[in-house]
């Protein structure tokens, strides 16, 4: 059996589009997917699943935010002839109340824990060879996501106090991907994933300012006063709860954890975030 070509759904993505690159760099054949691709695939839309999966060998799979991987899809796929499937996940999504304040439930739905969860479930029943993803947050949030405009601004404002984490470089969680698309040894496992340092936020706005010779700080803010800020900024009520809500398990210190899934998959350890920071410097991340 081929795994190839392989479809990577959300492709134009940031880890999407590191996967597309780790598997052409492997002279692997890839059929990139999403809403804008000339490949059209939507999450939400059926009626494109079944071209987008035909003559597919493996797929790696970003869900949509709070929808879950369907079983109608990993059921098509099967039907398709495809032999395996990648799937981005979330650390914690396994940890009862790990997106929560630690007060109240319902925080852990709205970071879209439970969808998450239901994808995993779709994915180990489907009869495919798997393989679960589960970075904890992204250090290119600092230079592609949500930190990077706030960071150009000159001042991040987070409500994560004083605490830890140890971002994961999605170059690595890319190359575990690629690897478990490719190679042999990866089925059926469930792969945490870390970077091997954890870092204070005020350290990692520190270490930007340094590289890039920026004026920048971070300022603690409280989470009704960053919710707020977001909704001033624009951003729809219930995205900014989400954001929030995603925040919590750094605010609680539950992101400090260093997880092994980078050492397990590749044998080596994952990258340090200076080393993110040298390379996004570099590379004009944080020019504006
Ligand atoms: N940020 C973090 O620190 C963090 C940490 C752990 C896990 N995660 C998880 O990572 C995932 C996001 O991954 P990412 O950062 O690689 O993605 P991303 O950069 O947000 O890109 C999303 C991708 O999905 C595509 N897409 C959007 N809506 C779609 C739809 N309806 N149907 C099909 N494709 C669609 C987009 O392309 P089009 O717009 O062209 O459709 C794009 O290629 C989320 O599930 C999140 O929970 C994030």
């Amino acid at each position: 059996m081929t795994n190839e070509p392989v479809l990577v759904i959300g492709g134009t993505g940031k880890t999407g589009r590191r996967v597309v690159a780790g598997l052409q760099e492997r002279g692997v054949a890839v059929r990139v997917a999403s809403r804008s691709s000339e490949q059209r695939f939507d999450w939400l839309d059926e009626s494109t699943w079944e071209a987008a999966l035909e003559g597919v060998g493996a797929v790696y799979a970003v869900p949509l935010e709070g929808v879950p991987v369907p079983r109608s899809f990993t059921e098509l796929a099967v039907k398709s002839g495809v032999g395996r499937i990648v799937l981005l996940s979330a650390r914690g999504v396994d940890v009862p109340g790990y997106y929560g304040d630690g007060e109240t439930a319902e925080a852990a739905e709205e970071a879209g824990v439970a969808s998450h969860l239901e994808g995993e479930r779709a994915v180990r029943a489907s009869g495919l060879e798997w393989t679960v993803l589960r970075p904890g947050w992204f250090a290119q949030n600092f230079s592609e996501g949500l930190f990077l405009d706030p960071l150009l601004a000159g001042e991040l404002r987070l409500p994560t106090a004083d605490a830890a984490a140890s971002f994961v470089d999605l170059d690595d969680v890319a190359a575990v991907a690629v690897a478990a698309l490719t190679e042999d040894g990866h089925t059926g496992q469930v792969y945490e994933m870390s970077g091997p340092r954890a870092v204070t936020l005020e350290t990692a706005v520190a270490e930007i300012a340094e590289a890039t010779g920026r004026r920048i700080r971070f300022v603690p803010v409280t989470v009704d006063r960053f919710t707020a800020e977001l909704r001033q900024d624009g951003l729809p009520a219930e995205d900014a709860e989400l954001w929030a809500a995603a925040l919590n398990p750094i605010r609680r210190g539950l992101e400090a954890k260093i997880s092994d899934g980078v050492r397990r998959a590749l044998g080596r350890d994952p990258r340090d975030f200076a080393e993110f920071v040298s390379a996004a410097a570099t590379a004009g991340a944080w020019r504006g």
